[in-house]
């Protein structure tokens, strides 16, 4: 059973600082609860690396050796996902596009077969749910792949939502709660008062109490002055760029959200087909390149040839928050009444429902739940400074 956090004290009032798909499920929850919540961010609602995501619930596919704790939170979320997008669509009316279709891994060559093979070995010893399928049968499911085939690994249970309308519909979810939403109000700083995260400081010096604090400012949340540095969390910036061709909705190239050998393609239900994306170590450099554009045309180009003639409707760069260990930071600081929900690093859409859920119930109840227990920030913590 989960044990209540020490110096907890039960909020009336919440603070949530960033307003992406992280903090707005989070305020949707609380509000929810009966808190009081007020979300500020630096910019519009959403804006960041929420909008600049592909969508993609990819538990499975993106497993990695040394990661079986965030599989099995991603897998967590993944059956959270169909009530959370259902409970969304009820109280809003706005849909979420979640689709069922699977991922599909694809295999152009012989080599990329064995390397899929090899990596198919580590995902099956997982249990994850996932299988073979020949280049025959992968042309019958996508028959716009190129002729250069040599086939796929299935995964059913991978699926995809549209990323920008979860956030308009967690947006409606969150006020139609009661959270309210102070856009373009930039947090300075978490302000602490006896050892106790007590309030914000706005960038115009303007003071905002709160019995509690949510830090959910994914790659900024480092920049958040108040703590010493030693116990701010180690995020950093992840650049990513991405493209979206418009296909015919009627008639798209693709229907399952497609891997290929250097791109991802996801393709949405009013016919953009999202490319992406580009993992970069160059901070908040926000510049689209001529090297990233490329090579993302190209790998796409070279798994569907007929992306060719399509037009291109959107080019943007975002920003993942990356931890040290690729993992999130969850549950409780070093700071009473402080929360950490940041650092989802490739998965901040995966892990929405299970984030907002349980930093929901770690904030009003005290309670870190055993599926966010590996992922509090104390993994990262020197032990002086974590005391
Ligand atoms: N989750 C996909 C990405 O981070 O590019």
């Amino acid at each position: 059973m989960s044990e209540q956090t020490p110096h907890f004290i039960a909020p009336k009032n919440v603070i949530i600082i960033g307003a992406g798909v992280v903090g707005l499920g989070i305020a949707w929850r609380l509000a929810q609860r009966g808190v009081e919540v007020t979300v500020f961010d630096k910019g519009c609602a959403g804006a960041g690396a929420s909008h600049a995501a592909a969508g993609m619930l990819a538990a499975c596919v993106e497993a990695e050796p040394g990661e079986e704790a965030l599989v099995a939170l991603g897998r967590t979320s993944q059956a959270q996902w169909p009530d959370f997008a259902t409970e969304l669509e009820r109280v809003t009316g706005i849909s979420v596009d979640l689709r069922r279709e699977g991922i599909l891994m694809i295999a152009l060559t012989a080599d990329d077969q064995a390397r899929l093979h090899h990596h198919l070995e580590f995902q099956r010893s997982l249990d994850l749910p996932l299988e073979w399928i020949g280049a025959a049968e992968l042309r019958r499911r996508e028959p716009h792949l190129g002729s250069t085939l040599a086939g796929a690994v299935y995964s059913p249970q991978d699926h995809q939502v549209d990323n920008r309308k979860l956030v308009t519909a967690l947006r409606a979810a969150a006020e139609g709660a009661g959270a309210t939403i102070r856009e373009h109000q930039s947090v300075r700083a978490i302000v602490i008062a006896g050892d106790r995260a007590c309030g914000v400081a706005l960038a115009d010096g303007t003071e905002v109490a709160a019995d509690a604090v949510v830090l959910a400012a994914g790659a900024w949340s480092r920049t958040i002055e108040g703590l010493a540095p030693a116990l701010r969390p180690p995020v950093r910036p992840l650049k990513g760029q991405a493209i979206a061709l418009q296909m015919d909705p009627a008639a798209p190239l693709i229907r399952h959200v497609c891997w290929a050998p250097g791109v991802y393609m996801v393709p949405r239900n009013d016919g953009r087909l999202i490319l992406g994306a580009t993992v970069e170590e160059k901070g908040f450099d926000p510049n689209l390149t001529a090297g990233g554009v490329l090579a993302l045309l190209e790998a796409a180009w070279r798994a569907v040839p007929a992306v060719e003639e399509l037009p291109i409707a959107e080019m943007w760069v975002g920003h993942r928050p990356g931890s040290r260990d690729d993992a999130p930071i969850l549950g409780p600081s070093a700071v009473p009444g402080l929360t950490y929900a940041t650092g989802h690093h490739r998965n901040g859409i995966l892990l929405a429902p299970v984030t907002a859920n349980f930093i929901a119930r770690a904030v009003v109840d005290g309670v870190v739940a055993p599926a966010i227990a590996a992922f509090v920030v104390d993994r990262f913590m020197p032990a002086q400074a974590a005391e």
